[in-house]
């Protein structure tokens, strides 16, 4: 069955839907992008995503969608026309057509942004499958990606390169490396655990600002576990009792191996089981 996408306005079977060659997303990257999970037909963590998408807006001096306000309500028209139990939306905005390829910003009194929304199934995403059963092992990579990472764009060919040497290692992502230090992971935020402490990277321009992340960290507190937000070593995660990643496709997976070093006894640890399970149960209470 065909899916229903979303483009500028309009609910469309997938073959239908249609943007420009001259879309500045395709030529340029030049767009922004996020991802909310779907638990149950319902939203998570909706408010966090909006806010993120307008901060990205902002960043680029890129114009909101005409349609900014009407979000929520496309996103569950989406989820509902699709059937849509568990999975994703994806939204991308992007700074339009003008009609020609140029590096210059079009003038946005002409060239209105476009809004492309299309969901993903995911039976089984609750579970999570065998990530969560067995956790997943990581390699390290330099972080060679532009300085704003804070904005999510759809430059997103440094983590598919990414994807592709974590498989061909035999592993099924990366912790990217700047100065010694990591940063995240390809598509995810990254954490350790050292003795009951769990460790992950203060914000800045050099990460995403994870919404799952945000959350996690905030139920962390309040369940009076410890929080360390500090830059850790790829041999600090290798000496560390666990380790996971955090992400609205993932929600918490645990990683068990670090460049060929198992972590603690090899198997997934208790903090990142904990954590993934009040993740679920709490954000379920607010999903809309
Ligand atoms: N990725 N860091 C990076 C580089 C990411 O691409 C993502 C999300 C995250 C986690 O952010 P959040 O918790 O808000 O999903 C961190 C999405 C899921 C993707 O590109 O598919």
């Amino acid at each position: 069955m065909s899916r229903t996408v979303y483009v500028n306005g309009e609910y469309l079977p997938e073959e239908d839907a249609k943007i420009s060659i001259f879309d500045r997303s395709f030529l340029m990257a030049d767009g922004v992008y996020e991802v909310t999970s779907v638990l149950g037909g319902k939203l998570l963590d909706f408010d966090g995503h909006l806010a993120r998408l307008e901060r990205s807006l902002t960043e680029l001096d890129m114009e909101k969608p005409e349609a900014f306000g009407d979000l929520l309500e496309i996103h569950r028209k989406l989820v509902e026309l699709n059937e849509i139990d568990e999975g994703l939306v994806y939204l991308q905005v992007s700074r339009g057509s003008a009609g020609d390829r140029d590096f210059v910003f079009p003038d946005p009194e002409v060239v209105k942004p476009t809004l492309v929304l299309f969901t993903q199934s995911k039976p089984g995403l609750t579970q999570g499958g065998a990530a969560v059963q067995n956790g997943i092992k990581v390699i390290s990579v330099e972080d060679i990606r532009w300085g704003r990472r804070d904005i999510k764009t759809t430059q997103l060919l440094y983590p598919s390169m990414c994807k592709m040497m974590a498989k061909q290692a035999g592993a099924d992502d990366v912790f990217l490396v700047e100065d010694g230090k990591v940063t995240e992971g390809s598509s995810n935020n990254a954490y350790i655990v050292k003795d009951g402490k769990i460790i992950t990277r203060h914000l800045s321009n050099d990460i995403l600002h994870g919404i799952t992340r945000a959350a996690v960290l905030r139920f962390a507190r309040e369940a009076q576990m410890e929080v360390e937000e500090r830059a850790f070593t790829v041999e600090e995660a290798q000496n560390a009792d666990e380790a996971f990643i955090t992400s609205a496709s993932t929600f918490v997976f645990p990683v068990v191996e670090v460049d060929g070093a198992k972590l603690g006894d090899g198997t997934p640890g208790p903090v990142a089981a904990r954590l993934r399970e009040i993740y679920l149960d709490e954000s379920l209470k607010t999903a809309i």
